[in-house]
């Protein structure tokens, strides 16, 4: 009965107020879709075609703006509902969900993605004009409006070599970095299109940097991979190596906003590990912050960098932040702590509302996220899977619901393996290209994003929910709500079940409206009070 206007457009059902014509879309702008048998479908882009995701209007005061996408096809469609102001003619429903402005809690810092070696080799691999579609549909208002970029500093797995800036011949030391210097990956991938990023912008971007390896003469294992530690000796030279890296990139007029003080450094403590890496504990790490990087920083007018701790996955909380933390010197140099979402399907979101509780100063923010990363994965990039699409929508709404700030996905970038990774650690993006058919495909994936991206600029609030189950099923839909600076009230769902949610969404700033979120549909709502 609820499924009377269907008609209308299949991947949400506004009972009673259906209102379907928001906009109309050029023919050339809409994605053309492609299904390679793996559950929903691809759109494809090519030299001359790339659907486009317009920057969001919203309806006059009293209508909300919906966007949905599907499983079943639906990407980013946008359509418009009305809020009602008498409640009791609306119909039953299984969830009711109501807006509490007044209750809040932290604010966006941005969404981005990660420019490794991999990921410029892939978009440089395309034509020109392709080249640029990718830029856009992550960095340009036509796209997804990205403001956070990751960069690696030096080589990572995603890389087609194993390298660092002061690779020297065996029983060397450079312990003045006087061999120091950047690598054609720097100056032939992740400068200029780091460049041409900031240019498609329409807000400034927020870069972080993040070291995988070091030279194998500052560590114990005289390697750059595997697990190993910094040499004690090595600890003022690896905080100088960080600020030279900086400063080079200074050069290239790239500024940085932040630092992860080491990507995973857990990696490096395990024995069997593969690829660039330093092991630390949290006590090592909290004396290298406390004694060399942070004094470093600021004796280099650097010391306005976000300087982020952790930057591994949430298992490590709230133990390696505590440990950091107590530590009166390193302290008061750390901003942040960085999570990589890994671990997340296993280990309770409780461990990043502890990070909060006991360092309430210190925001949290998701640094790297990507799927096909278990070797139980055969298929490593799965053309059209909305099942990674809804684990990323999944994840996005659970860690913004327990006091995360923002989420950065890995490559922007692979190829139809998964890579280039001279480990051969291939796993799936966003957005995959295929050089020799001179296409790329934005995954189900790249659209599970885009909900959140274009909707929560920075200093977007999170706001409470108040979630009422009246049916004898608790649906299982997910929900995240959020006031932005410009006083938008914007309101996410994922309905990850096989059955249609019935929610009445209750606004009293506004009035309400029951709306169906479809099976394996995301949908993200934003309205004016
Ligand atoms: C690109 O895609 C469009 C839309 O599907 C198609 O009409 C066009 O022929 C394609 N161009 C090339 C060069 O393949
Ligand atoms: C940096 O920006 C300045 C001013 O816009 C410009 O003159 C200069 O050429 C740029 N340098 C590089 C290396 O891009
Ligand atoms: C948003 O609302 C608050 C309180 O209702 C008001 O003080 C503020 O000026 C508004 N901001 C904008 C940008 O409209």
């Amino acid at each position: 009965m609820l499924r009377q206007h269907q008609g209308c457009f299949p991947g949400i059902t506004v009972t009673l107020f259906c209102l379907c014509v928001a906009r109309t879309w050029a023919h050339e702008d809409i994605c053309k879709s492609r299904d390679y048998g793996h559950g929903s479908t691809v759109c494809v882009c090519n030299s001359s075609h790339c659907d486009i995701l317009p920057p969001i209007h919203l309806p006059q005061s009293g209508k909300a703006l919906i966007v949905t996408s599907s499983k079943a096809g639906l990407r980013w469609k946008v359509s418009t509902s009305r809020f009602s102001q008498h409640g009791n003619e609306i119909l039953p429903s299984d969830v009711e969900i109501e807006v509490n402005s007044k209750m809040r809690y932290q604010r966006i810092i941005g969404f981005g993605g990660a420019f490794t070696d991999a990921s410029g080799l892939n978009i440089l691999s395309l034509p020109e004009p392709m080249q640029e579609m990718i830029l856009k549909a992550y960095y340009s208002a036509n796209g997804l409006e990205y403001t956070l970029g990751r960069v690696p500093v030096g080589g990572t797995d995603f890389s087609i070599r194993e390298y660092t800036y002061d690779d020297l011949k065996d029983g060397k030391t450079d312990m003045k970095l006087s061999h120091f210097s950047l690598a054609k990956e720097d100056l032939q991938y992740k400068i200029p299109l780091i460049q041409r990023a900031i240019r498609t912008s329409s807000t400034p971007v927020k870069f972080f940097a993040s070291a995988w390896g070091a030279p194998g003469w500052m560590k114990d294992s005289g390697k750059i991979s595997g697990k190993g530690k910094l040499l004690h000796k090595m600890y003022s030279t690896w905080a100088d190596y960080h600020v030279r890296f900086i400063k080079s990139y200074e050069k290239n007029n790239i500024t940085f906003w932040g630092l992860t003080t080491q990507n995973e450094p857990s990696d490096g403590l395990e024995e069997s590990f593969s690829f660039n890496s330093i092991g630390w504990t949290p006590e090592d790490q909290a004396e290298w912050i406390g004694k060399h990087l942070g004094p470093v920083l600021h004796k280099n007018n650097l010391g306005h960098l976000k300087v982020m701790i952790v930057d591994d996955n949430r298992i490590f909380l709230p133990k390696w932040a505590d440990d950091i933390m107590s530590n009166n010197e390193a302290a008061p140099y750390v901003s942040g702590v960085a999570v990589h979402w890994y671990t997340d399907w296993f280990i309770p979101p409780l461990t990043l509302d502890l990070t909060h509780e006991h360092h309430p100063e210190l925001f949290l923010l998701y640094t790297e996220a990507c799927t096909g990363q278990w070797p139980w994965q055969l298929l490593k990039v799965v053309l059209g899977s909305w099942v990674r699409a809804e684990e990323y929508a999944a994840d996005i709404i659970e860690s913004l619901e327990h006091w995360v700030s923002g989420w950065t996905d890995w490559n922007l970038a692979l190829d139809l393996k998964g890579g280039p990774n001279w480990i051969k650690n291939f796993v799936d993006s966003p957005i995959i290209v295929n050089a020799p058919g001179r296409e790329f495909y934005k995954q189900p994936m790249y659209y599970a994003l885009a909900h959140f991206t274009k909707f929560l600029p920075e200093g977007s609030q999170r706001v409470a929910l108040r979630r009422v189950y009246s049916g004898e099923a608790t649906p299982s839909l997910s929900s995240t709500a959020f006031v932005r600076p410009d006083n938008v009230t914007v309101l996410m769902f994922l309905n990850k079940g096989h059955d249609v949610a019935r929610v009445k969404l209750v606004d009293s700033r506004v009035g309400q409206m029951v709306l169906s979120v479809d099976p394996h549909t995301i949908i993200t709502l934003a309205w004016k009070t």
